[in-house]
């Protein structure tokens, strides 16, 4: 009879069990000293060695010539848990055996001795399903269970095991497996099977399991059936769904270029060819996590989960970028992942967040900024730049503003596309006067708000107060409104008004009643009278200007070094 791998080859004593070496030296330690407690709490991802290391526990309790760490695998006891058929091992489901009426059943088989062998081991699998009244009616037992009863609960949720049951057991939380030993156990696995498989094949099958062995193993099974006795990477890639390197790069080549346009074709491309947002997100985090990685620690480190061929491409591509930037990407992808677990229009945002990758721009190193800084001083002020931290390194404008209106000339395949396209420029913002204190800052941005189609954001202004100090814009709103009143939202609108560069700061918490007059920032100390000019003049300064704009910060104090 046709056995799936995951069964077939699962481990049936602590050696074969992949990496989890801190359970397996306690278990074994534990066994050895006949010190064996009678509750145990596995938890962890699925598919890394729960249920299989339970059983092994059986194995060393029970076998004829036990309890050893090293069970015989040919007697009675050992050959009947193996098998999954023993009666002393009794292995409970709680996904459908999860009420009352269960546990009461099983409080009942825990007061009867063994039939035959040392101990009654009950294996509960997914045991935060259990009920709550469920759980009091087990905690009796496992408060004061007899010689004989070993309990395993095994979950991937501990936090929903009641405290008062798992203060009464040990804890061993299982890690997700290695890459590179999981390759080396499919490996060994496909030798046993009869299957040549190279090692981008396996490499596709590791990833698909996220850590699982299990899910790497039931890959593995499919991509038999679909190729046969020859795996062909390309065949398993399509069978799984996953997207190569070469698919990948295309964003890394879309981001380098700044071509906003290459990455709405990527995304209609992916549409068209079924493919989903979701899937394509969660890809992307892994590439560009691989990148990061790869410029970190190089492309030999083992914390990079590809291929050798892979290894050599992805350190070739993370050459492009600073570890700065693989580090923003890699939390926007991240971002745009969680977005999309919720979202109604997986596509729109998707597209949002590849945009806003590119928007973010690439950083520049804070020698090139500095060098700038004196060149561009006296030019006017800088076109809008991308929403990029206001610190060193400082986001570098892109070379080209990404146009949201181009419709891509859709390039056929998803293939690498050459960079350099011209595109209409996005409309410039709305030119502006130097920022005036005297302005109703909060009146200017509720209506820009407003035509920003910003309808939460205009709302929640019109309980906040603005108002101007030393070039920078305070805003002051009540908690509530956290949420609505985020650095983006602050951007577009401050945008839209022609002051894109103005930096603000935004206080939550209470308003008061003449708000303009109180929100001088409390940390500044107050120059003295006679200092006010210089510091005006300072201020002033257009370098100190440039500089500002550049890299933020407060300006604490100013001293007139020919006077003192
Ligand atoms: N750590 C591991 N080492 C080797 N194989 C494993 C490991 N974890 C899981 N497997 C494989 O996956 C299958 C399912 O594992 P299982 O122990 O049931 O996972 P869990 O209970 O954690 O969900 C096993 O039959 C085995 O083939
Ligand atoms: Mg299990
Ligand atoms: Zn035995």
């Amino acid at each position: 009879m046709y056995q799936v791998i995951a069964r077939k080859y699962r481990p049936q004593s602590f050696d074969d069990v992949l990496n989890q070496d801190h359970i397996k030296t306690t278990l074994r330690n534990a066994i050895a000293q006949n010190r064996i407690a009678h509750g145990y709490i596995f938890s962890g991802q699925r598919g890394t060695g729960k249920t299989t290391t339970a059983r092994i526990v059986a194995l060393c309790l029970n076998c004829e010539k036990g309890p050893t760490d090293k069970p015989c695998g040919v007697c009675a006891s050992c050959v009947e848990i193996a098998a999954g058929g023993a009666v002393d091992v009794i292995e409970i489901d709680a996904a459908s055996n999860r009420g009352i009426n269960e546990m009461r059943e099983l409080r009942e088989n825990v007061r009867y001795q063994p039939a035959r062998d040392r101990y009654k081991i009950f294996i509960i699998d997914e045991a935060h399903q259990i009920t709550n009244e469920a759980f009091n009616a087990l905690l009796k037992t496992i408060e004061e269970p007899p010689e004989w009863a070993v309990f395993i609960l095994c979950t991937t949720e501990t936090h929903k095991i009641p405290a008062t049951i798992a203060s009464r057991c040990q804890h061993f939380s299982f890690r997700s497996v290695d890459f590179h030993d999981l390759i080396d156990r499919m490996r060994e696995i496909c030798v046993s099977e009869g299957v040549e498989a190279d090692d981008e094949s396996l490499a596709v099958l590791a990833q698909a399991g996220e850590g699982s062995v299990r899910d790497s193993l039931s890959a593995l099974d499919q991509a038999i059936a679909c190729c046969g006795n020859k795996l062909d990477a390309g065949q398993v890639r399509a069978l799984l769904g996953a997207f190569g390197i070469d698919a990948m790069s295309q964003v890394t080549t879309a981001l380098s270029a700044q071509d906003g346009g290459a990455m709405l074709a990527l995304v209609d491309e992916l549409e068209r060819n079924g493919g989903s947002p979701q899937h394509f997100s969660r890809e992307m985090s892994r590439y560009i996590r691989n990148l990061l990685v790869t410029k970190i620690s190089g492309q030999d480190s083992r914390l990079v989960t590809a291929s050798p061929a892979e290894k050599k491409e992805l350190s070739r591509i993370a050459a492009l970028f600073g570890e700065e930037d693989l580090t923003r990407y890699l939390q926007f992808s991240l971002d745009l992942f969680r977005d999309l677990q919720y979202s109604m229009q997986p596509r729109f945002h998707l597209e949002i967040g590849l945009l806003k990758m590119i928007q973010a721009g690439k950083l520049v190193p804070i020698e090139e900024a500095l060098a700038n800084l004196g060149s561009e001083s006296r030019s006017a002020a800088p076109a809008a730049g991308p929403a990029a931290p206001m610190r060193a390194p400082v986001a570098a404008p892109p070379v080209r503003p990404a146009s949201f209106s181009a419709a891509p000339s859709a390039s056929p395949s998803f293939a690498p596309r050459s960079p350099a396209r011209p595109e209409p420029a996005a409309a410039p913002p709305v030119p502006a006067g130097p920022p005036s204190a005297s302005d109703d800052w909060r009146e200017k941005l509720q209506s820009a708000m407003i035509q920003a189609g910003l309808q939460f954001s205009a709302d929640a202004m019109m309980h906040a107060s603005a108002a101007l100090a030393n070039n920078e814009l305070i805003i002051t709103a009540p908690k509530q409104y956290q949420l609505d009143l985020g650095r983006d939202e602050i951007m577009a609108a401050l945008k839209q008004i022609g002051h894109p560069t103005l930096r603000f700061k935004v206080v939550f918490g209470e308003v008061k009643v003449d708000a303009a007059a109180s929100v001088a920032r409390p940390a500044a100390p107050k120059p003295a009278a006679a200092a006010d000019e210089t510091t005006e003049r300072a201020l002033a300064h257009p370098e100190v200007q440039r500089f500002r704009e550049l890299f933020g910060g407060d300006v604490r104090n100013v001293r007139n070094l020919k006077e003192s």
